[in-house]
């Protein structure tokens, strides 16, 4: 079973976005392909019950019969930083639980499970522990958006950095280029020589997930199933 884990450098850097276009391109070379959103904010409350527009998304994509719940365990009402919406509800979040959830889904037995982080690769969950933890509990790899905008190389190689402190394997990383960046090439060709791992995709704008995902190359990956 691949086990993948999107980061990226920032929130709203494109990790759904990424991950759907992934989901895609993997169903469309008929893997079984399960997904994952651990924790989200910024939900909205229907009938009582708490839906993340990105566990929608990444659901719509996958072939796997997951219900919204299994795909989004944790979900917060507010658009606030997810331990702070727990703290606001006297709860804490904790990696048993979102581990006990990524178990679930290991049990139905999928060639890839793509599990899209929160904000960025040190999201907290209070109490000094961060999502990264379940992220190395769970042995994930890893891959990196990265939002190409002004401020981003140092984003991507601090965030590459830490995924390898962490002792984690990244796969890759992707340039998500949905804003004119000025000198774009120099710093894609800048981030390539800084980031020794391989650059899966460069997606511009385009809000059409089935043509994003014909841009990725997942051969990397499905060499590894
Ligand atoms: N290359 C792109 N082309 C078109 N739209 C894009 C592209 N990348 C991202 N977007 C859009 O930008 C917005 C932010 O991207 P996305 O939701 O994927 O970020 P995120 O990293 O998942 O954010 P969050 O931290 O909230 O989960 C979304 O509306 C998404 O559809
Ligand atoms: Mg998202």
């Amino acid at each position: 079973m691949l086990k993948l884990f999107i980061t990226a450098t920032d929130t709203d850097a494109g990790k759904t976005y990424v991950a759907q276009a992934l989901v895609n391109a993997l169903v469309s070379k008929s893997k079984k392909v399960a997904v994952y959103k651990p924790i989200s904010a910024g939900c909205e409350r229907v009938d009582g019950v708490l839906i993340n527009e990105d566990a929608l998304l990444l659901l719509q994509q996958s072939n796997c019969q997951q219900k919204l719940s299994q795909v989004n365990p944790v979900a917060f009402e507010p658009a606030i930083a997810p331990h702070i919406a727990a703290e606001q509800l006297k709860r804490a979040i904790t990696v048993s639980e979102i581990e006990q959830g990524y178990h679930d889904i290991t049990a139905l037995n999928p060639e890839v499970i793509v599990c899209e982080g929160a904000g960025g690769w040190r999201l907290p969950l209070g109490n000094g522990v961060f999502l990264s933890e379940f992220v190395i509990k769970s042995q994930q790899k890893v891959i990196l958006v990265v939002n190409m905008k002004l401020g981003c190389l140092n984003h991507a190689v601090l965030t590459y950095q830490a995924i390898l402190a962490d002792g984690l394997h990244c796969l890759g990383w992707i340039a998500n280029c949905q804003e004119d960046m000025p000198y774009l090439r120099e710093n894609i060709s800048e981030l390539s020589a800084l980031l020794p791992v391989a650059k899966l995709a460069e997606l511009p704008f385009d809000t059409d997930i089935e043509k994003a995902a014909k841009k990725i190359d997942i051969s990397t990956l499905t060499t590894m199933l």
